[in-house]
C-alpha cells in the first residue's frame, strides 16, 4: 500500500540527496530553475515571497542575478528550511516554517512571489482564498511566478484526487493535515484560480511538456 505521509515530514525525511534528485529525476530542471529566477525582478534589493521555498533551488540562480534580494521563505518542512539557512548564512533571508495557507502574507509588501514544485498537492477551492491573499501581499505592478507540473487533462486531475481520497479513507487520515501526494491541476484550472483570485491577468510564459511557468500579475500593468 501506499502509505501516506505528512508533508512536512516526507521532506525532513528525504533531504539526503533532495538537490540531486530533483536535478536529475525531474525533466528540464537544469532549465525551469534559473528560467523561473530569471523571471524575478531584477533590481537591487527586490523584496520576493517564496512560497514552498524547500532548500531554496530557485534562489542559487537568483542570488547570483539579485545579490542582495530581500526574500522570504515559508515552508513546512523545517529541516529543508536549515539546509537553505546553511547553503546562504549571510543573505538577507526571513524563513518562516510554516504552512503557506495559514502564514499570513501582509499587505503590499512584495515585487513578486515564486513558488516552484510545491503546489501541485492542493485542490483549487484550497488554492482561491490563498492566492488571494498572495494578490493583497504583492504591491500594485507586482507579480507571481508559478513554476510546477500540471495534469495533462480532467481526467488526471480528477484521478490523482480520487486516489488521494481513497488512500485516506483506507488509512484513516484526517481531512485537517497535509499529506504527500501529487495532485496537480490542470493548467486551466490552476489559471482559473488564479483569476478568480483577482490577479489581473494571467499567462503560460512556458512550457516544458507538464511542467509550464505560469506569470499572474497583480494589476494591468506589470514588468
Ligand atoms: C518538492 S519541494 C520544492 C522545494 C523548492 N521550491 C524546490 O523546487 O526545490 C516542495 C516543498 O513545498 C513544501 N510545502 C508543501 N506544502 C506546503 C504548505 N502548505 N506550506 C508550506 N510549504 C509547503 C514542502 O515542505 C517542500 O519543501
Amino acid at each position: 500500500m501506499n502509505t501516506l505521509e505528512k508533508m512536512g515530514e516526507f521532506f525532513n525525511a528525504r533531504l539526503d540527496g533532495y538537490e540531486e534528485h530533483q536535478m536529475t529525476t525531474i525533466d528540464f530542471a537544469d532549465e525551469f530553475y534559473p528560467y523561473t529566477a530569471e523571471c524575478l525582478p531584477k533590481e537591487a534589493g527586490s523584496r520576493i515571497l517564496d512560497l514552498g521555498c524547500g532548500t531554496g533551488l530557485e534562489l542559487d540562480r537568483y542570488f547570483e542575478i539579485v545579490p542582495d534580494a530581500k526574500v522570504t521563505g515559508i515552508d513546512l518542512a523545517e529541516d529543508m528550511l536549515g539546509i537553505l539557512r546553511k547553503k546562504y548564512p549571510d543573505k538577507d533571508l526571513r524563513l518562516i516554517h510554516a504552512s503557506y495557507f495559514t502564514e499570513p502574507f501582509g499587505e503590499n509588501l512584495f515585487d513578486a512571489a515564486v513558488s516552484v514544485e510545491s503546489l501541485h498537492h492542493f485542490t483549487k477551492e484550497e488554492k482561491t482564498p490563498l492566492y488571494a491573499k498572495l494578490s493583497r501581499a504583492l504591491k500594485d505592478g507586482g507579480y507571481f511566478i508559478l513554476t510546477d507540473y500540471f495534469a495533462l487533462t480532467e481526467e488526471e486531475e480528477k484521478q490523482r484526487r480520487t486516489e488521494l481520497l481513497n488512500l485516506k479513507k483506507e488509512q484513516g487520515l484526517s481531512d485537517g493535515e497535509f499529506y504527500h501526494y501529487d495532485t496537480p491541476l490542470t493548467a486551466e484550472h490552476e489559471m482559473e484560480a488564479l483569476r478568480e483570485a483577482g490577479f489581473a491577468s494571467v499567462q503560460v510564459l512556458k512550457n516544458w511538456g507538464a511542467t509550464k511557468t505560469i506569470k499572474a500579475c497583480k494589476t494591468d500593468v506589470c514588468e
